[in-house]
C-alpha cells in the first residue's frame, strides 16, 4: 500500500515512520511511503505558502495552489489517491475507519499548520476530513503518523501474525483482557490460576469475560455500542461478583 504525506515538514513524518514496525515494512516493500514538502510548491521565490485571512482573525492560512499543486503531483490520468486532510474538525478516527483504510491502494494524507488551509482546496481535492481526538494539535505531521501506523499494522505482512492484531482492544468492540507474563507471582499479586491451567477453552472463556469487565471498567461508553447476549451480560456480572 501507498502512502503520501502532504506538509510542510517532510523531515517529521519520514523520521518517526521510518523506525520500528512501520520501517521494517517499508523495507520489505509491502508500504510506501512518499512526502510532498509544500514549500516546493511555493507561489513565489521566497517560499510563501500562506497569508492572513480574509474577514480579520489572527495567523496565517496556508494557500490554495501551494497544497493543490502538491497534491496534482500524485495524480496520474487514471488515478488519483484517496485523500485526507488530517484537522480536529474530522470525524474521529476509529477502528473501523483504520481497517477501511487498509484496503485502499493509495492514501494521502494532507496536514495543516499554522490556523489550517484555505477551506477551497480542502472541498476540492479531500475525500474526508479526519481527526485524531477531539484535541488541537500544532500541525497534522503527528495525526498523518497516527493514521499511517495504525492502518499498516492491519496490512498482511507487516505484523508477525494475524493472531496479533485479531484478539486486541477495539476489534471486536471490546477492550482485550488484561495480560500477563513471568514470574506468575510479583510483589504479591497472582496470575489468575486458570491462565495457568492449559486447558484452552477455559482460557478462553476467562478471556472473553476478562474482555467484557475490563471493557465495563474502563470504557463504560462502549459497553453501550455492544449488542451483548444475555448470556454474556450474566457472564460479565457474575465476574465482576467473583473479584
Ligand atoms: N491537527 C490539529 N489537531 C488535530 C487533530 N486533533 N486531529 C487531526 N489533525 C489535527
Amino acid at each position: 500500500m501507498r502512502f503520501s504525506v502532504i506538509t510542510l515538514f517532510p523531515e517529521q513524518v519520514r523520521g518517526f515512520l521510518a523506525q520500528s514496525i512501520t520501517g521494517r515494512a517499508m523495507d520489505k516493500g509491502i508500504i510506501s511511503l512518499d512526502t510532498v514538502d509544500i514549500r516546493d510548491h511555493a507561489i513565489n521565490d521566497y517560499g510563501k505558502v500562506d497569508d492572513t485571512l480574509y474577514g480579520g482573525g489572527t495567523g496565517l492560512l496556508i494557500q490554495c495552489d501551494p497544497v493543490y499543486d502538491s497534491w496534482k503531483t500524485l495524480c496520474s490520468e487514471e488515478e488519483k489517491p484517496y485523500t485526507i486532510y488530517v484537522s480536529p474538525k474530522g470525524g474521529v478516527l476509529n477502528q473501523k475507519k483504520v481497517i477501511d483504510l487498509s484496503k485502499k491502494k493509495h492514501v494521502a494524507i494532507i496536514c495543516g499548520h499554522y490556523e489550517g488551509i484555505d477551506s477551497r482546496v480542502i472541498d476540492e481535492i479531500c475525500d474526508e476530513e479526519l481527526s485524531i481526538g477531539d484535541y488541537v494539535l500544532t500541525g497534522g505531521e503527528l495525526a498523518a503518523c497516527v493514521i499511517i501506523d495504525s492502518v499498516s499494522r492491519m496490512i498482511d505482512g507487516v505484523l508477525p501474525n494475524e493472531d496479533a492484531y485479531t484478539n486486541e482492544s477495539h476489534m471486536d468492540g471490546l477492550l482485550e483482557a488484561p495480560q500477563y507474563t513471568k514470574p506468575s507471582s510479583w510483589h504479591g499479586k497472582d496470575v489468575p490460576e486458570v491462565l495457568l491451567s492449559g486447558n484452552d477453552a477455559m482460557i478462553k472463556y476467562y478471556n472473553r469475560t476478562a474482555a467484557l469487565v475490563e471493557t465495563w471498567q474502563k470504557r463504560p461508553d462502549m459497553m453501550n455500542k455492544l449488542q451483548l447476549s444475555e448470556e454474556d451480560w450474566q457472564k460479565a456480572i457474575a465476574f465482576k461478583k467473583s473479584l
